[in-house]
C-alpha cells in the first residue's frame, strides 16, 4: 500500500515537471523596441526625438565561439516606431543583435554608432524569465537639426543649446 502510494507521488512529480518544462519551451522570446529620428543631431533623445514608421530592423545571431549566424529575421515598425520579433528557437552561447538596417525617410537616415545596433539576450537558460526581451533604442540621424533643438537642449542643461565636444 505504502509503496502505490510512493509510486503514484513519484508520477505525479514526473508529470508536473515535465509539464512545467513543457510550457517554458513553448513560450516564445519575442524582441521588441522602437525606432527614432533623432532630430537634434545629438545621438541621444530628447522631446524633439520623433518615431520613425516602416523603418526596417533586422535580427542576428551568431554563434560566439565560430561566428556561424544562426538566426535572422526582419521586421518593419508600426506608426508608432515599434517593432515585435518572434524569435525561433533558442539562442544560449549565442551573440545576438538588432539593427537599424533601413529608414523610409530621406530627410532621416544618416546612421549613428550610438543608436544603430542593440545586442539582446536570446536564451532561456541565462536566468531570465521574462519572454519579451526589450532592446535599447535605435535610430537614425536627421539631415539638419529642428529649429526647436536649441531651446530643447537649453532646457536639457547645455547652456548654449548646443552639445559642445568636450576639450
Ligand atoms: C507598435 O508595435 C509595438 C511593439 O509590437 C506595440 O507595442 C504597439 O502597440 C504597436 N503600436 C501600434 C499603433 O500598432
Amino acid at each position: 500500500m505504502a509503496k502505490a502510494s510512493l509510486m503514484a507521488l513519484v508520477l505525479k512529480t514526473v508529470c508536473i515537471s515535465f509539464l512545467i518544462s513543457f510550457a517554458l519551451a513553448a513560450e516564445k522570446l519575442n524582441v521588441v523596441g522602437k525606432v527614432y529620428c533623432d532630430t537634434c543631431r545629438v545621438e541621444f533623445e530628447t522631446k524633439l526625438s520623433e518615431p520613425i514608421s516602416g523603418a526596417t530592423v533586422k535580427l542576428e545571431c551568431k554563434k560566439e565561439k565560430d561566428d556561424v549566424m544562426t538566426f535572422s529575421r526582419e521586421a518593419v515598425t508600426n506608426a508608432t516606431g515599434g517593432y515585435s520579433i518572434p524569435v525561433e528557437g533558442d539562442h544560449y552561447e549565442e551573440i545576438c543583435w538588432v539593427r537599424a538596417d533601413k529608414s523610409p525617410r530621406a530627410d532621416c537616415n544618416q546612421r549613428m554608432e550610438a543608436w544603430e545596433r542593440s545586442q539582446v539576450e536570446l536564451s532561456g537558460k541565462d536566468g531570465l524569465a521574462e519572454p519579451t526581451r526589450t532592446a535599447n533604442n535605435l535610430g537614425f540621424k536627421k539631415k539638419e537639426a529642428l529649429p526647436g533643438c536649441p531651446q530643447v537642449l537649453k532646457e536639457m542643461g547645455f547652456p548654449n543649446g548646443k552639445v559642445e565636444p568636450v576639450p
